[in-house]
């Protein structure tokens, strides 16, 4: 399978929805296509550990496909995941990919908003490491600056506005560790240190010490 094509094939689909600076974070110009690698990559880190067990070329498609129906750019985004099975399906069948293998994919892709379903023992290990990877995206260091970025299109912006909002989002995000797989689990875990940690010291650096900032 050559994967870059499909990431080619993608980034296509998902273009004009990114040149508006996409919906779903407000105000900042947050790249779906960008997301869609970042969560590519936290699949293969997860991945390795599983290399023998899963279905590695299912897994690499389906992640490089399970945003793409955000290029439809309906209003419901709720709606992105099945409409991205439909829409992947439509390309595999056009490069007359297997019938049983795209019906596995398109079935991880059409459920892989459903966090809530992540800790079930029914679901699949690739579905497991997609929801894993997709959730990782956004988190811990990354969630702090796309924190700052966000409070500051805002007019009242300062350090102290910027601080409150890492508390009330991504640190707040990180305290429980919904991650299922030992790996991911400890990878959270280290995002939160991190998170806890830089709110810490923030908190020091704008009010002097910890109680003032609370
Ligand atoms: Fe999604
Ligand atoms: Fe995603």
């Amino acid at each position: 399978m050559n994967y870059e094509e499909l990431f080619a094939y993608v980034k296509d689909e998902l273009t004009a929805y990114d040149s508006h600076g996409g919906v779903a974070k407000t105000r900042i110009k947050y790249s779906r296509y960008d997301h869609t690698v970042r969560v590519y990559n936290w699949a293969m880190i997860l991945a390795e550990d599983y290399k023998d067990t899963i279905d590695m070329e299912v897994l690499q498609i389906a992640t490089i496909f399970h945003d793409i129906g955000y290029g439809l750019n309906k209003d419901d985004m709720d709606h992105h995941a099945a409409d991205g099975a439909v829409l992947c399906r439509e390309y595999l069948e056009s490069i007359g990919y297997p019938q049983d293998k795209a019906d596995f994919i398109c079935e991880l892709i059409a459920r892989h908003s459903d966090k809530d379903c992540m800790h079930s023992e029914e679901i699949p290990l690739e579905l497991v490491l997609l929801m894993e990877a997709d959730l990782l995206d956004d988190t811990g260091a990354h969630g702090i600056i796309m924190d700052a970025w966000i409070r500051s299109t805002r007019e009242d912006v300062s350090f102290e506005t910027i601080l409150k909002h890492i508390k009330k989002f991504t640190q707040k995000r990180m305290q429980d560790n919904p991650m299922r797989t030992k790996k991911a689990y400890e990878i959270w875990e280290d995002k939160k240190e991190l998170t806890n940690r830089f709110v810490e010291s923030l908190t020091v650096d704008l009010y002097g010490n910890l109680e003032n900032g609370i």
